[in-house]
């Protein structure tokens, strides 16, 4: 029997800040944020841009879509409202997976809620959180981790840590005793030299020799703002590693393209699984959307 399932992943959408909060929630940290949105990131993050590729998506029925953080930008309360209105537009938790990005758990929130306001859409309830987090859709496990934490000024690194990759690496393996195909969602770049030190995962290495066991089929992330492609060899697998641009990118903005978003297809069957890749994204000439890439990618033996 063949089975089919579309998966859409999106990242780093940075909806406008919202205000409304106290003075409280304001730091250096937050100030410099918001310089560097004023004079550079209001420019490139539209999200009139997101929204178009969303309605693209939902056109294409696709099952199921993930978006691997940064929904916001300075991790103010009113931002976390905004953005939750903003994901109840898109569709009900049963059809949205999200994970946090640095820009989501960015300082001291003061005892406010912050990213727990959408723990439904992160496998928890009644505003509880737990990472990493097992959600179904249809033949697909969405195993969902935290890379965000809190940093100083000019720093956007991350960190798993001991217990998330322990707890990450039973799931996954458990998980490899179903007929399922495992997609893991995190923010930061999952591997060792996707990103400079200030912006890294600190425990990138330590993930990837998670990865080595082959416990995974399909593993995405944003933060970077660029679309790319890598792979993780292990002994029984190849584990396609896929980062996505912002979806919002109205401009182009150094190396980041126009906004854009991934479009996979699993099909499964007794031959084994194949993933359609689709890159969807604004065309530059004409403005609108359009095919930018396709593969295939599959998670064969070595
Ligand atoms: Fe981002
Ligand atoms: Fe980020």
């Amino acid at each position: 029997m063949t089975e089919t399932f579309t998966l859409a992943h999106f990242s780093d959408v940075h909806l406008p800040p919202a205000f409304g909060s106290g003075w409280r929630h304001w730091n250096a940290k937050r100030a410099l944020g918001y310089v560097n949105w004023i004079r550079k990131r209001r420019r490139v993050h539209q999200g009139v841009i997101a929204n178009m590729l969303l309605a693209d998506a939902v056109a294409l029925r696709v099952d199921h879509i993930a978006i691997t953080g940064d929904l916001i930008n300075l991790g103010l309360p009113s931002e976390y409202e905004a953005a939750h209105r903003w994901l109840k537009g898109i569709g009900p938790p049963e059809n949205v997976t999200i994970v946090p990005g640095n820009h989501d758990i960015y300082s001291s929130l003061h005892g406010d809620l912050g990213v727990a306001r959408w723990a439904e859409y992160m496998g928890g309830e009644n505003e509880t959180l737990a990472f990493p987090f097992v959600r179904r859709a249809g033949p697909v496990a969405l195993v969902g981790l935290n890379s965000a934490v809190p940093t100083p000024p000019f720093v956007a690194s991350g960190r798993l840590g001991a217990h998330q990759l322990e707890i990450a690496g039973e799931q996954l393996a458990k998980l490899g005793e179903e007929d399922t195909v495992r997609v893991v969602l995190i923010h930061h770049p999952p591997l060792p030299g996707l990103a400079p030190p200030r912006r890294a995962l600190s425990d990138a290495a330590h993930f990837a020799h998670l990865l080595q066991r082959g416990d995974a089929e399909l593993v995405l992330y944003g933060h970077n703002h660029v679309s790319r492609v890598d792979w993780v060899q292990s002994r029984s697998k190849s584990i396609p590693v896929v980062g996505v641009a912002s979806a919002s990118a109205g401009i182009t903005h150094r190396e980041e393209p126009l906004g854009c978003y991934n479009l996979f297809t699993f099909f499964k069957s007794e031959t084994g699984l194949r993933i359609r890749h689709v890159v969807r994204g604004i065309d530059e000439a004409s403005g609108e959307i359009k095919k930018i890439s396709e593969s295939v990618l599959t998670p064969s033996l070595p």
